[in-house]
């Protein structure tokens, strides 16, 4: 009796406290709710199938997102967002403004269980061997112009870089190695209108691997 009435208050408890552990279900709720709807879609595969089609885009897509991110810095990013493209989405002219939404912590990680549930098959598993890989730092920074639009953490942790595409740094903690390779492999299944130039084809598979491997060490 005596430790029905204790679980009984256990329970309680829990139930005032809301729950502590994070809930796909109503993240997906509140991603409509939100309204993250207006200016990401989450169901794919990708719609954009003309240049107008991309420039409409309030927000990058995010129907792959649970293949992109790394759960643990998608819950910290979406509790406090910093900017990741050095330009203003969807200009070449204006700063990122550093506006994006912010979430509570029992949102964020409802949200971002809801994210972690998107995936696409085009990513497999265990593909790139994430170490310090002096070949694809070399496609990097030389044979191919990846750095001419990307910011990444040069010598004694100095960013350098172009400002066009997204910055890499932190990507090693930001994004699945497997989801960089697979980017450079079709990138067709997530860009089906490109803003970055297409590797495949120019790069070896091995390269790509290679140089999915150097992003995935960026600090
Ligand atoms: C007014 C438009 C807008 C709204 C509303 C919005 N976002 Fe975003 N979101 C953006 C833009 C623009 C970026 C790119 C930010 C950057 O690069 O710094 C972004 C980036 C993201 C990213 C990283 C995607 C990537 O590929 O880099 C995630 C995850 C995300 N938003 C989730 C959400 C969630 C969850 C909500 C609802 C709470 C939300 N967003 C509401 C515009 C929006
Ligand atoms: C002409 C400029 C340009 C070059 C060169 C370029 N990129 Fe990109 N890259 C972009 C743009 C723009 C995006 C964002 C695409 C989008 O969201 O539509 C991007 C996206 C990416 C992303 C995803 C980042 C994110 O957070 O979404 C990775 C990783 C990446 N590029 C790696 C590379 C590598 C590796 C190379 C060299 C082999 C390279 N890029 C060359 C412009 C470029």
């Amino acid at each position: 009796m005596r430790f029905m009435m204790i679980t009984a208050m256990g329970t309680a408890l829990v139930l005032a406290a809301g729950p502590t552990w994070a809930d796909a279900a109503a993240g997906k709720t509140a991603f409509a709710a939100k309204k993250c709807t207006e200016c990401h879609y989450t169901d794919g595969p990708a719609k954009e199938k003309t240049i107008d089609d991309q420039l409409a885009k309030k927000g990058p897509e995010l129907w792959y997102a649970g293949s992109k991110f790394q759960k643990k810095w998608l819950g910290a990013w979406l509790a406090d967002p910093k900017p990741i493209r050095p330009l203003k989405y969807g200009t070449l002219n204006k700063k990122n403004p550093g506006d994006h939404p912010k979430l509570a912590g029992t949102e964020a990680a409802n949200m971002t269980d809801f994210l972690m549930s998107l995936t696409s098959d085009a990513v497999k598993a265990g593909m790139v061997k994430v170490k310090k890989n002096i070949k694809g730092k070399q496609i990097f920074i030389k044979k191919m112009p990846c750095s001419g639009c990307h910011q990444s953490p040069g010598r004694k942790g100095k960013i350098t870089g172009g400002f066009s595409g997204p910055s890499l740094v932190g990507a090693g903690k930001r994004l699945n190695p497997d989801w960089i390779y697979a980017y450079l492999k079709t990138p067709s299944v997530f860009k089906p209108v490109k803003a970055m130039p297409t590797f495949a084809g120019i790069l070896k598979d091995k390269d790509m691997k290679n140089v999915a491997a150097h992003v995935a060490k960026m600090k």
